[in-house]
């Protein structure tokens, strides 16, 4: 194709702009902010103020579904510094305001929730009393201590914070909460066979692999209902240890098993291979590139919307929509561009070019800078000055 076709489409008249109903609330568009990892919370992992304009900016347009980064579901799973939890009560009041600045703005908010496991900094777990953990001790890749496998108590722990941060969340007015079972982390460490050693009822099979996330799954929607919460799964990643190489048979056997409980979840969110953060962050090579995800939007047969996510741009989104995915309800979640646009759905609706993003500031831990200098373009602010959250530096 020369660089002067045409556009295929204007996403302003694709699917992509027409409302869809995401558990109880109605999104008026289909492009949502991924979660993203931003280490802007203080030493106690309570978020920090600037958070609020951070959060509220990108749910200027209203209608539009915000998810929160990976939050963790217990102290001993703050396994990183400046990443936030949901567990103390100055963690839930800072999260209260972050939700409603977004609120304010009309738009929808989803907590991801996680445990971290061995992608967890063992210096950092130490230096506050707590174990290094996952699912059995396989040590991750570049990191010099084994972990401990959890004992069945604590995995039974687990489930319980999840089901306890789940109704944090719904307390602190969250629209729903989004369980990561995904990219090497905890409940991703039971499902992945070369990580997961155990020869217990929760390790080996693809049953016994799958048993956490779907105990996780059924608590916490029997706790906060199934329509208020969803999942993430990354079928084709290989970032920290998460290549599979039987995702077709495992996440076959998730849906199913999904599908029996008879979960209507909010959404299920799915990484492309094209998301995968081991080459987008770390530089790995890119695998599994050209798998569909089609197998689980089959499965799934529309019983609630897909997300899926993948270095999308605002014109392969439109055309993912109305092609790939058109028999499916399909959001797409744009993380790096919106970064470094604020106002991006305002862009992509008004086809205004979207403003670079700066790798090297992603994860300035605590800083303004490289997360709250992102300016709105002009055309945003003339016609929206009101949408803007008043925090200024
Ligand atoms: C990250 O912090 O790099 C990160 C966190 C969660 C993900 C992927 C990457 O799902």
């Amino acid at each position: 194709m020369g660089s002067h076709a045409a556009p295929q489409y204007v996403p302003s008249e694709t699917r992509l702009f027409k409302p869809l109903k995401v558990g109880n609330v109605t999104l008026e568009h289909r492009i949502a902010m991924a979660p993203l990892t931003r280490l802007r919370s203080d030493d106690n992992h309570v978020p920090l103020p600037l958070m609020e304009k951070y959060y509220a900016d990108r749910g200027c347009v209203p209608g539009t579904l915000v998810i929160s980064e990976a939050t963790a579901i217990a102290h001993e799973e703050e396994g990183q510094r400046s990443n936030p939890g949901f567990v103390s009560e100055a963690q839930t009041e800072a999260w209260r305001k972050i939700i409603s600045a977004v609120h304010a703005n009309k738009s929808f908010f989803f907590q991801q929730i996680w445990g971290m496991g061995r992608a967890s900094d063992p210096k950092h777990l130490a230096e506050r009393g707590f174990p290094y953990r996952s699912s059995s001790n396989v040590p991750m890749k570049g990191i010099d201590v084994e972990p401990t496998a959890l004992t069945e108590e604590e995995i039974l722990q687990i489930i319980q914070s999840f089901v306890d941060t789940a109704k944090r969340v719904v307390a602190a007015g969250g629209d729903g909460v989004e369980i990561h079972s995904a990219h090497g982390y905890l409940l991703d460490q039971f499902l992945t066979a070369g990580v997961n050693k155990r020869t217990d009822k929760w390790g080996g099979s693809i049953e016994n692999r799958a048993r956490l996330t779907l105990a996780v799954l059924k608590a916490t929607s029997e706790a906060i209902g199934a329509e208020k919460v969803a999942v993430r799964f990354s079928p084709y990643a290989g970032f920290q240890g998460s290549e599979k190489s039987d995702s077709v048979e495992l996440y076959s056997y998730i849906i199913s098993e999904i599908k029996k409980m008879g979960l209507k979840l909010a959404y299920i969110s799915l990484v492309e291979a094209t998301g995968d953060p081991g080459a987008i962050v770390r530089g790995d090579k890119a695998i599994n590139v050209g798998k569909t995800l089609d197998f689980i939007l089959e499965a799934w047969e529309n019983r609630s919307p897909v997300m899926v996510a993948g270095a999308y741009t605002p014109e392969s989104a439109a055309k993912a929509v109305e092609e790939h995915y058109k028999h499916w309800d399909v959001i797409v979640a744009f993380g790096r561009h919106f970064i470094s646009n604020p106002d991006l759905v305002f862009r992509v609706k008004n086809g205004i070019p979207l403003a670079p993003y700066n790798r090297a500031t992603f994860y300035l831990l605590k800083q303004w800078e490289g997360y709250n200098d992102y300016p709105f373009s002009p055309e945003f602010l003339a016609a929206h000055p009101e949408a803007v959250h008043p925090m200024t530096e």
